[in-house]
């Protein structure tokens, strides 16, 4: 019987440097899509897969996080006020519940596995999810719903992937897959940005994880890797050695908010796929071609 995913880390302390200077006072993580921030979505996307507890992993000048996911008496009252109720019931939508939300400092942006080996005491002996916040995915079925779906099935640690752009391999973690047989496949191996024409699949590492607690001691003892950052890939690998690892190639479409391109494309993409704007955004885009 696998224990139950309840807990995601949210490793938001990065630089940020691809969007700066938008990224100097707002984190990145709150710039906006459409209306809303980015971790709005992944919240939401979260919650639709049974999450109960967030611990974002911060960095200085980012208590602008714990403030979007409180209470704000003043607003809330103007616009009941106001009788401005589904604007009202919007910026409720996204409220956590007292005690759902760890905020911990990362100190110094160490790397991706640094900033997960943060979260280890508020995580405790139970499997995690890892999301990556700047990785927005729309999809039919939440991506994170469709990991657990697929933990539920085959334990151990899932990595969600998806396949890279022609000739992309190099700017992501790719993974080795044991044979390909529809969308859940067992992992041999993963490499952090392979050099072209040595990846050992076009399949990239999308930014959603299941991941088991024994990680914790892996990162606790591991050396920097690619980029003289402490990979979390690097102590994926290390466990991999004694625990099963599959990859999800999930359905949907990933949006990566993380540099300039990306991030206006999903704001493209996640306007026309709502039913209140869609019509004004196609308009809107239209006329400036
Ligand atoms: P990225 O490398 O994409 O984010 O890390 P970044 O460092 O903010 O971006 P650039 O390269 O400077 O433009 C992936 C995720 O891991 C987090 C980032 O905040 C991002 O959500 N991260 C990365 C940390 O929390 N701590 C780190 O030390 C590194």
């Amino acid at each position: 019987m696998t224990k139950r995913v309840r807990k995601a880390v949210l490793p938001v302390a990065g630089l940020g440097t691809r969007v700066l200077p938008g990224a100097k006072t707002t984190p990145k993580n709150l710039l906006n899509v459409v209306d809303r921030p980015i971790l709005s979505y992944v919240v939401e996307e979260a919650r639709a897969a049974g999450i109960e507890h967030f611990v974002f992993i911060t960095s200085r000048g980012q208590g602008a996080i714990e403030d979007y996911f409180d209470a704000n008496p003043e607003i809330e009252g103007a616009l009941e006020a106001k009788g401005r109720t589904a604007i009202l019931e919007d910026v409720r939508r996204d409220l956590g519940k007292p005690g759902q939300m760890s905020f911990v400092r990362q100190m110094a942006p160490l790397g991706l596995g640094h900033a997960v080996w943060c979260a280890r005491d508020i995580i405790g002996d139970e499997p995690f999810a890892v999301i990556l916040p700047d990785m927005l995915m729309m999809a039919k079925t939440p991506a994170l719903a469709q990991c657990v779906a697929a933990y539920e099935k085959v334990g151990g640690n899932i990595i969600a992937v998806e396949p890279a752009p022609e000739g992309e391999t190099h700017k992501y973690g790719i993974v080795a897959l044991d044979g390909q047989d529809g969308r859940l496949n067992r992992m041999v191996g993963m490499v952090e940005k392979p050099p072209l024409g040595t990846e050992p699949s076009n399949l990239f590492i999308s930014g959603r994880y299941i991941l088991q607690p024994d990680i914790f001691p892996l990162l606790e003892n591991q050396g920097k890797g690619a980029g003289g950052e402490i990979q979390l890939t690097d102590s994926m690998v290390e466990l991999m050695k004694a625990q099963d690892f599959h990859a999800l190639e999930y359905e949907g479409t990933t949006y990566d908010c993380g540099d300039k391109i990306g991030l206006l494309r999903a704001n493209v993409a996640f306007a026309l796929a709502r039913p209140d704007l869609a019509d004004a955004a196609r308009a809107a885009i239209t006329a400036l071609l």
